[in-house]
Order: structure tokens, then C-alpha cells, then sequence
């Protein structure tokens, strides 16, 4: 092997090319305030500097700045002669020349372009090659995030809404622990609501205690749907539905006899209470099946009942802060004056509601873990909730806390509307991934089960089912509604898992092919050189890791990390296509080999970063 060039001793191992370009563009537009071209108030400048971005077009560059535009107005300048201006300052940037190209002219509208310099990039990839961490820094100030997720409500059948929940929420929390901040996952389980009221009374009227012991949670779930129906249905639904209307027939007063179980059970009356403990076991142990097998953990799961204790007290404080008050027998906070709607904490009957238990859960958050931030992975459907939560804890005063709502999107079936079964029942959980792993056992059948044992076929379906259902959901972005289809999730072309768990595979099968030692390959990264375009292309969506995983947590959307790794996929296969690797000649063949190994390592601990895990072959 012939001696690799020395790595430039300023290029930091891990680096961020987009922060330190930024940096670079920050010193730029302070001097151009200093020397009195154009005032910039500081408070603008996080704005401006997000106008570095990756640029459109890779032809003229790999980042540009458009702040010019927004500025020239200001200056009374044309934006190309202000573009010019901040590009001349750009160069003698602190640590600029170390890592990027000067820029040439400014283009178009006033576009700065920047392109990193080849021997920073190549350094940048040769401190990954030897990096647990892929190249990727720890953020500079570490957060106590909440990650609030899942939050099912028990003893109800959960339904696919609940994956959306817990899918995003695993990830949000996977992603920012590898950020470096220190999170805290919850999981805030509906264990105390109205449902407990319909299950006790079809618990005491009519229960079916051989089904139960054989299933409890199917038979809590009949319990439950059952007295639903007879509670809430109106008459034209009860003429269709004969067994819930002889129960009406039976029991008139059954709607108001439901509430009295739910408040007696709040108000701790032994036998419904010995029934609660009796019942919150059995259920648990069935979310926890599912948990289990989409590979999701919590650190805390602290649902409804546990805060119970402390909301009188909530209610208390908020009155005697004045923030709440009376009115008509309730107590609400009027956060929108005395004539819009309150925000409720305590009905006329005493019962206090889903609101008054998310207040008291900040308010324990808050002394126990004392967070930066608490992630509400949650359907947009509550999103006036929140905002009404969130406003009345910025008037409560518990101290200073960021509260940000994960809102996302509704699962639509292939007839638009949300995603049920043909019988009109939301689809059981469990069924679903059953299905998903059984579609992924065909997939995988089809393509690679030569030589594959039966253990190893079941274990990579498994993989494979699960991994689609996650990944469709995780890619999508999470505010809008999606259609839920097994086909499209399960297609080995396109931004699927089954495309991703495939393309790591492929990767990770040369260095196999090769029978290349890959700790082997990590030792010797300074043999690491970028010379063609694909390999520079390559390399440039790796060093892209970090800004990723950066933008993924500024707005909480992992889709972005999924786009990153289809495109990084598709890098890899031009690469891959266009040049040998197992037969290159020479300094070329480790280096690239370098390059495959790196790939595979970043592709899958992406995924891992998203909940999906990958197999050897497919
Ligand atoms: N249990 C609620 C539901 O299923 C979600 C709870 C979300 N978390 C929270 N702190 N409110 O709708």
C-alpha cells in the first residue's frame, strides 16, 4: 500500500460541514454589520444562516447561501453586488479555507455557492471510517428531553393509530439519545378513564367468565365495545343491533349506571378498585406483548391513575393563582377571556379530566426529571389540547420548559378514509403485524431463501414485516394522512425498508464476498482517497449524517432521515455500478472497500436509529 496522505491536522474528525459553514457565514455577516454595508440585528441571525443550505443543484456546488437576497433590500444594494460582498468575507472566515473551496461568483439571484474542498472531505470520511460514532458529534449542550409516546388507552382495543404513535415516538427518542441529549421515554398510559366504567358495568351485567379466563383482554374488549354500543347508540343504531338494544330493553338507565361505576372507581370504592387491579395486569401484559415485538421500551410508564393523588391539588393552586375559576358548578381556565370556552380541570360533578392529568404530570415532570423539553407524540386531533395545555402552564409559572405537540396524521385505508377492517372494526394490532410478517415471508421466499434455514427465513420475515410497517409510516411526513397499503410497504424498489434492509445487505454481502476482515478495513482508514465523482458523491452523502440527524430533531420529523438513507442507497448503487471495488487495483481497492464497509455501517445504524433492524441477506 502506498503511504496515504497525511489527514490535515485542522480538519476535526467529526466534523459538520454545514455548522462550520455556517460559522464561517456568521463571522461573514457580523463583519458586514461591523463595517456598516448592511446593519444586521443579531436576533435575525439564526434566520439568515438557516438560508445555508445543501445546495439545489450539485453542479455548482455542495451548499449555498441565499441570505443576499433578504439583505440587499435592506443595504439598498443589488443582491449579486451584496452576494459578492459577504463572499469576499467568507474567505478569511476563521477555519473556512481549511474545509471549503473559495466560492467562485455569485450566481442567479445572488447565490453564494460553496464546495467542500476534496482533501477535507476525504479527511472527513477517513475520521468516520475510525469513529464508533460514524463521524457524527455529540450536540455541544446535551437537553433532558420527555419523550411522551404511545400512550394507548388500556382495556380499549388500541388501534393502528397507536403504531403511528409509537413508531415515531421510539425513533424521536432513538435519534436524539444518539444526538447526545439525555432522554427520558414515558409512556403516560390511559389507565383510568371512562372505558374502566363501561368494562366494570358489562363486568357486574354481562360478563362471560369461561371467555375470560381463557382471553382476558379479547373478553374486556367484547365488554367494552358491547357497552359502548348499549350506552351510546342511538336508536336507529340499536334497531340494527338486537343484542345491545335487549340490553337497553333491560337495563334503561345503563348510559348514566356506566358513569356511576367510572366515578365510584374514582372515588375508591373497594370492588370496583379490586377489579381495576384485577384487570390493569392482564392488559398490560398484552400491550407488552406488542411492545416486545416491535422492539419498543420505556423507561417509565406512568399512566393516568398514578398523578390521581395530585390533582385536587392542581386545581387548588390554578384557583388560588387565580389562573381558574367557578363557573357554573365547573372549573376552567378562561384562557381566551370570559366568554370563549374554558379550558376544564374539574367538572360539576367533581370528576376532574384528561386536562387536569396532563398538568399535574408537567408539573411532577418537572420536579422529578427537570426536562429542557417534553416531545407530545400524539394524534392532531388533540392539537387544541394542547395548546390549550401548553398556554396554561406558561400562565401556571412551573418554571421554564419547551412543550412541543408531535402532532400527526390520521392512517387512511385504500378507500381514503381511516384505516378499519371490512367489518368496520379498527384493526387489531396484533393482526396486522402477523399479516405484515406473513406478506414479508412470501417476499423473502421469492428472493433469497436458497440456502436459508427455516429459522433464519421466519427470523429475517420478521425483520422484514416489521421493519415495512415502521418505515412507511416514519418516511411519510408526519403531519399529513397516509394510506395504508402492504403492497406499496413491502415493494423492493422505492424508499421501503425491504429497499433499505436489501441495499445494507448488498453492502455488506461484498465485503463478505470478498472475504474482507472488516475491523481490518476500519484500521487502515487513512487509505481512504476520493477521486472519482461517485466516490465523492458517496462520500458527501455520508458527511451528510450529521446535518440530518440535526434537522431530523429541529422539527421532529424522522422522514428525513428516511429520505437521507434512500438517497445515500442510491449513491451507493451509481458508485457501486460504476466502479470495481473488489477488483480495483491497487490504492483504489482499500479505499473503496473503506467506502462499501462505511456505507453498510451508516446505512444500518440508521435504520437502528429508526427501530429497523437488518439481516445479513435477503
Ligand atoms: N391516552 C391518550 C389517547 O389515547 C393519549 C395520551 C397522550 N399523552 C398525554 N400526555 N396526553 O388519546
Amino acid at each position: 500500500m502506498s503511504p496515504a496522505e497525511p489527514q490535515p491536522a485542522e480538519v476535526p474528525t467529526r466534523v459538520n460541514f454545514r455548522s462550520a459553514l455556517r460559522r464561517a457565514f456568521a463571522a461573514a455577516l457580523e463583519d458586514l454589520s461591523a463595517t456598516g454595508v448592511v446593519i444586521i440585528d443579531p436576533a435575525d441571525m439564526p434566520a439568515l444562516l438557516d438560508q445555508v443550505r445543501e445546495a439545489a443543484d450539485p453542479k455548482f456546488g455542495d451548499y449555498s447561501g441565499t441570505m443576499a437576497m433578504a439583505l440587499a433590500k435592506r443595504a439598498g444594494r443589488k443582491p449579486r453586488e451584496l452576494a459578492a460582498e459577504i463572499a469576499l468575507r467568507l474567505v478569511s472566515a476563521p477555519g473556512y479555507t481549511t474545509l471549503f473551496e473559495p466560492p467562485g461568483d455569485p450566481v442567479g439571484p445572488g447565490f453564494i455557492n460553496v464546495r467542500i474542498r476534496d482533501d477535507a472531505l476525504a479527511a472527513a470520511v477517513r475520521g468516520a471510517v475510525a469513529d464508533d460514532r460514524l463521524g457524527v458529534a455529540p450536540v455541544e449542550t446535551p437537553l433532558t428531553i420527555v419523550v411522551d409516546f404511545s400512550s394507548p388507552n388500556v382495556a380499549k382495543p388500541m388501534h393502528v393509530g397507536h403504531i403511528r404513535s409509537t413508531v415515531l415516538g421510539d425513533a424521536l427518542a432513538r435519534i436524539l439519545r444518539f444526538r447526545g441529549h439525555k432522554v427520558i421515554t414515558d409512556n403516560h398510559l390511559g389507565d383510568w378513564g371512562t372505558q374502566f366504567g363501561m368494562i366494570l358495568w358489562g363486568w357486574k351485567h354481562c360478563r362471560d367468565d369461561a371467555a375470560f379466563d381463557a382471553e382476558p383482554t379479547a373478553e374486556l374488549g367484547r365488554l367494552y365495545r358491547l357497552v359502548r354500543r348499549v350506552a351510546d347508540s342511538k336508536p336507529e343504531e340499536l334497531a340494527a343491533d338486537p343484542e345491545a338494544a335487549a340490553l337497553v330493553a333491560k337495563f334503561p338507565d345503563a348510559g348514566r349506571e356506566v358513569l356511576a361505576e367510572t366515578a365510584k372507581l374514582h372515588a375508591g370504592d373497594p370492588e370496583n378498585r379490586g377489579l381495576w387491579e384485577q384487570f390493569m395486569p392482564v392488559c398490560l401484559a398484552d400491550i407488552e406483548r406488542l411492545y416486545q415485538r416491535l422492539g419498543v421500551s420505556f423507561d417509565h410508564q406512568l399512566g393516568e391513575s398514578f398523578f390521581q393523588p395530585m390533582l385536587a391539588g392542581v386545581v387548588e393552586d390554578l384557583m388560588a393563582k387565580g389562573l381558574a375559576r367557578e363557573s357554573r358548578g365547573a372549573v376552567g381556565v378562561f384562557l381566551d377571556g370570559d366568554d370563549a370556552p374554558p379550558f376544564l380541570i374539574r367538572k360539576a360533578d367533581g370528576a376532574f379530566l384528561y386536562a387536569t392529568t396532563d398538568l399535574a404530570t408537567i408539573q411532577w415532570r418537572r420536579a422529578q426529571w427537570e426536562p429542557d423539553r417534553i416531545l407530545y407524540v400524539v394524534d392532531h386531533r388533540q392539537s387544541r389540547h394542547f395548546d390549550q395545555l401548553f398556554e396554561t402552564v406558561r400562565r401556571w409559572g412551573i418554571g421554564s420548559v419547551d412543550l412541543f405537540h408531535v402532532a400527526f396524521g390520521t392512517v387512511l385505508g385504500d378507500d381514503g378514509r381511516p384505516f378499519k377492517t371490512r367489518a368496520g372494526d379498527t384493526v387489531g394490532l396484533e393482526a396486522l403485524l402477523d399479516e405484515g410478517v406473513e406478506r414479508a415471508a412470501a417476499v423473502v421466499a421469492a428472493t433469497g431463501r436458497d440456502g436459508m434455514d427455516e429459522a433464519t427465513q421466519k427470523r429475517v420475515a420478521e425483520t422484514v414485516g416489521i421493519g415495512a410497517i415502521k418505515y412507511a409510516d416514519l418516511s411519510q411526513n408526519r403531519t399529513t394522512d397516509y394510506v395504508f397499503s402492504f403492497d406499496k410497504m413491502l415493494e423492493l424498489k422505492g424508499n421501503t425498508a425491504a429497499y433499505m434492509q436489501y441495499a445494507v445487505a448488498r453492502v455488506e454481502g461484498i465485503c463478505t464476498k470478498g472475504c474482507v476482515d472488516r475491523d481490518a478495513v476500519r484500521a487502515k482508514a487513512a487509505a481512504v482517497s476520493i477521486a472519482a465523482p461517485q466516490e465523492r458523491a458517496l462520500a458527501l452523502g455520508i458527511v451528510r449524517f450529521s446535518e440530518v440527524l440535526e434537522d431530523v430533531e429541529a422539527d421532529n420529523r424522522p422522514n428525513l432521515l428516511t429520505a437521507w438513507l434512500y438517497d445515500l442507497a442510491g449513491r451507493f448503487s451509481v458508485f457501486y455500478d460504476a466502479l470495481p471495488v473488489l477488483k480495483a487495483e491497487g490504492e483504489a481497492a482499500a479505499s473503496r472497500l473503506a467506502l462499501c464497509d462505511l456505507t453498510g455501517r451508516v446505512l444500518r445504524h440508521g435504520l437502528g436509529l429508526l427501530g429497523i433492524g437488518t439481516v445479513e441477506r435477503m
